[in-house]
């Protein structure tokens, strides 16, 4: 693994964006997208940026299940705020938080994963060393499925909502085996909170419990930190 340690997340986040050119310069076609408020500094560049996306197909990691897209919660209504209302893509997918037949969904997901092959993965990381949804414990071949949310992780998202029942319980996840075939994978992690879950998945056995830590297998991933999520490396 490729780490590299900035002084904060704007400088990081211009450098994630940098790779992406790179990446687009030499023919990627598709992002993988995360949410969360860590890559929002990429985006910002991203959107400050002249380059063009409009060529680009882009394939997010997540959404809530239950979640209309028109809830400013939703992961879709993140990415079209963020990103794709000031930068068009060719198209954009995520997983439909209100489709009605759960595993009618997850084929469909991965039929688009499967037909759009990633180039560039962007991830973050979660408190306990999820990556997009898959929490500790999920299998390291998985593709997109339905799954719970563990009460760390919910509590983690209270944040977001007013009344903590109202925080979702479910979500559909692309899985680690898929997040695994991207020929590139940025993660980005910021913050002290993240420094345990940086450290294990960098420095610790490669164990389903830290779900990150798979990608110590992967031959092209760069860790984009900064001083305070690599604190305990
Ligand atoms: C959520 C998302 C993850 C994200 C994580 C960290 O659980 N499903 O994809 O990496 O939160 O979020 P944040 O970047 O806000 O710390």
């Amino acid at each position: 693994m490729d780490v590299k340690v900035f002084d904060n997340d704007t400088e990081a986040g211009k450098y994630a964006f940098e790779l992406i050119k790179q990446g687009m310069d030499n023919g990627a076609k598709v992002l993988g997208l995360a949410t969360g408020s860590t890559p929002v500094t990429m985006y910002q560049a991203m959107v400050n940026s002249d380059v063009d996306f409009s060529n680009m197909t882009s394939i997010n990691l997540d959404e809530y299940v239950g979640m209309s897209p028109d809830n400013d919660q939703s992961y879709r209504y993140f990415m079209q705020s963020h990103l794709f209302d000031k930068k068009p893509f060719k198209e954009t997918f995520v997983p439909n938080g209100l489709a009605k037949d759960p595993e009618e969904e997850t084929k469909r997901y991965n039929k688009v994963i499967a037909d759009h092959p990633i180039d560039i993965q962007v991830l973050g990381i979660g408190r306990n060393g999820h990556i997009g949804f898959n929490e500790p414990g999920s299998p390291f071949d998985a593709e997109t499925r339905k799954v719970p949310l563990t009460q760390n992780t919910i509590d983690a998202n209270a944040r977001f909502f007013e009344n903590k029942d109202d925080v979702p319980r479910y979500a559909y996840s692309m899985g680690i085996g898929s997040i695994m075939k991207s020929k590139k994978i940025l993660l980005l992690a910021f913050g002290e909170n993240k420094a345990d879950a940086v450290q294990k998945m960098i420095e610790g056995p490669v164990t389903n419990d830290v779900p990150a830590s798979i990608l110590q297998k992967h031959p092209d991933v760069v860790v984009i930190l900064d001083k305070a999520a690599a604190s305990k490396l």
